[in-house]
């Protein structure tokens, strides 16, 4: 025991020692406020950081231009972003490094995306001209974004996503220096063509979907599919399962003959059971370093919430930035040119709705139709609804999935999401190991009741969770209420959105869905 102990302290002090020759902090900018770029390739975004390491502002490209991952700036955004007069930008990635693994990859080199500078005219055109730019390394990025978000002082930091420059999987050591300023040391990493994501991806195309978009739609087919394709999918594809080796490269994707004997509900399975055993993989190594029983996961995978329950069978806590994709790694290179932690509140960065959050006018409509839209406050910074831009409904009863997906037009085997008070989450749902709370739906829980809530169950029994703490925020205030009204805790709660578009936005936005679906959304 006491060896052990030494053991760890050994290890402890040595990355330490190492981790102080690897500084990313910048705190030099005390009057400037910094934006934050992740632009020029998909999910454009931009989050802007006070000198204080307030967030300001973070949002998506998409949900201004209209344009499902828009890979560019619009004129919304920059609007938005201008009220704050950035004077330093940090880009999330390196250019020249991208470009080099491009040829690599035998995708030609795009001779316009050399550097920074290029793409940052090309995409802020000349609006803002920052005195000081910063670009960083793109996995680094995404480990800053998750991080100095969260609520440790010192964490273990695990990155997978598809492809960035050339990194696919990264492990972090990260803490704090006595100045308060983040430091990170890297301790694994795979790079590409050896990617999770981008098999994930292949697999996603292979069954008919758009891949890095709709892998989340794989996800949820997955609970419809047989199990045990996903060691047939191992045997075929990966060479060395602990090193996340494959024996070929899935970027170019899948062929459509793979499997075709299966359905893609199997497909599906297979493909959600051998990237659960990968990430675990991943994380057993990452734990294996004996740095921090904290653990701060980022990139893309990160958001394969069905995977996510495992991950407290290795971890005490775990953080997940609700942004934990590209588009979250805006915040991430903000958040290193700052250098410190950043004050995290909640996911409401982006376009403002201004106004009290109508929780009466709700309560009427979902007591007389038992269903509404709401869009108010400023909108989620993340691929989900969290209550600003949401349309909510009653859980209960047997009829009310067939109704929002009548309304939302989408696949019918799709589940719902659940928000609940967080107080009493555990009372419905067997919240996984280690996830205290679920505020951003980033695990699945089993629910406790499965017949009584139908709409928001999966064919797994599971149920992708948001718990609302007393955060003084409009939906909890809504649930409050509900709960009095009706002694139900929870609302099914899902993006408000038109059919092939991104998230509403504004109030003109809002007022196309109702005229389009004759769902009342207030503001
Ligand atoms: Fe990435």
């Amino acid at each position: 025991m006491v060896k052990t102990h030494l053991c760890q302290n050994n290890i402890r002090n040595s990355i330490s020692s190492k981790i102080k020759r690897i500084t990313q902090a910048r705190s030099i900018y005390l009057q400037m406020n910094i934006l934050g770029i992740s632009a020029g390739f998909h999910d454009a975004a931009a989050t802007v950081i006070s000198p204080g390491g307030e967030i300001l502002f973070a949002g998506h490209s998409e949900r201004y231009s209209k344009n499902k991952n828009d890979a560019d700036f619009c004129q919304g955004l920059l609007d938005d972003v201008l009220e704050y007069q950035p004077d330093v930008v940090a880009y999330y990635e390196r250019p020249w490094a991208k470009q080099l693994r491009q040829w690599y990859a035998g995708q030609g080199i795009e001779w316009n995306k050399l550097t920074t500078r290029q793409i940052l005219r090309q995409q802020l055109g000349g609006k803002i001209d920052p005195e000081r730019v910063h670009s960083f390394n793109h996995h680094l990025s995404h480990a800053a974004g998750g991080f100095q978000t969260s609520p440790f002082d010192r964490a273990t930091v695990v990155v997978i996503d598809a492809i960035g420059e050339w990194d696919t999987v990264s492990i972090w050591a990260a803490e704090y220096d006595n100045s308060g300023r983040a430091v990170y040391q890297r301790l694994w990493r795979q790079v590409y063509p050896h990617s999770i994501g981008l098999f994930y991806s292949a697999v996603t195309s292979r069954a008919g979907l758009k891949p890095m978009d709709e892998e989340y739609i794989l996800m949820g087919m997955a609970a419809y599919g047989e199990r045990g394709f996903g060691e047939l999918m191992s045997q075929d594809l990966v060479e060395d399962a602990w090193k996340i080796k494959f024996k070929k490269n899935l970027h170019t994707g899948l062929e459509q003959r793979y499997l075709s004997y299966i359905s893609d509900v199997d497909l599906a399975a297979g493909a959600q059971d051998l990237v659960e055993d990968l990430v675990m993989n991943v994380m057993h190594r990452a734990r294996g370093h004996g740095w921090s029983k904290n653990l701060v996961y980022m990139g893309g995978v990160a958001l394969n919430c069905s995977a996510n329950r495992r991950l407290g069978e290795l971890f005490d806590n775990i953080w997940i930035m609700p942004c934990p994709g590209d588009a979250g790694s805006s915040l991430g290179a903000a958040a290193l040119a700052h250098g410190g932690r950043i004050a995290w509140r909640n996911a409401f960065l982006g376009h403002d709705i201004p106004g009290a959050y109508p929780v009466n006018a709700i309560l009427d409509h979902l007591v007389d139709r038992g269903i509404v839209g709401v869009a108010s406050g400023r909108a989620e910074f993340g691929p989900r609804a969290l209550g600003n831009r949401s349309l909510l409904a009653d859980p209960r009863g047997s009829t009310i999935k067939d109704q929002v997906n009548e309304i939302k037009r989408r696949q019918q085997f799709r589940p719902f999401a659940p928000v609940i008070l967080e107080e009493l989450a555990h009372q419905y749902f067997d919240m996984p190991r280690g996830w205290h709370h679920s505020r951003y739906m980033q695990s699945v829980a089993r629910c406790r009741s499965p017949e009584l809530f139908p709409a928001v169950v999966h064919a797994d029994g599971t149920s992708r969770v948001q718990t609302v703490t007393r955060d003084g925020s409009g939906i909890r205030e809504l649930l409050e209420k509900w709960y009095v009204m009706t002694g139900c805790p929870m609302l099914l709660n899902t993006s408000l959105n038109i059919r092939g578009e991104p998230m509403v936005n504004d109030r003109a936005d809002a007022d196309r869905f109702e005229a389009l679906y004759g769902v009342k959304v207030c503001s």
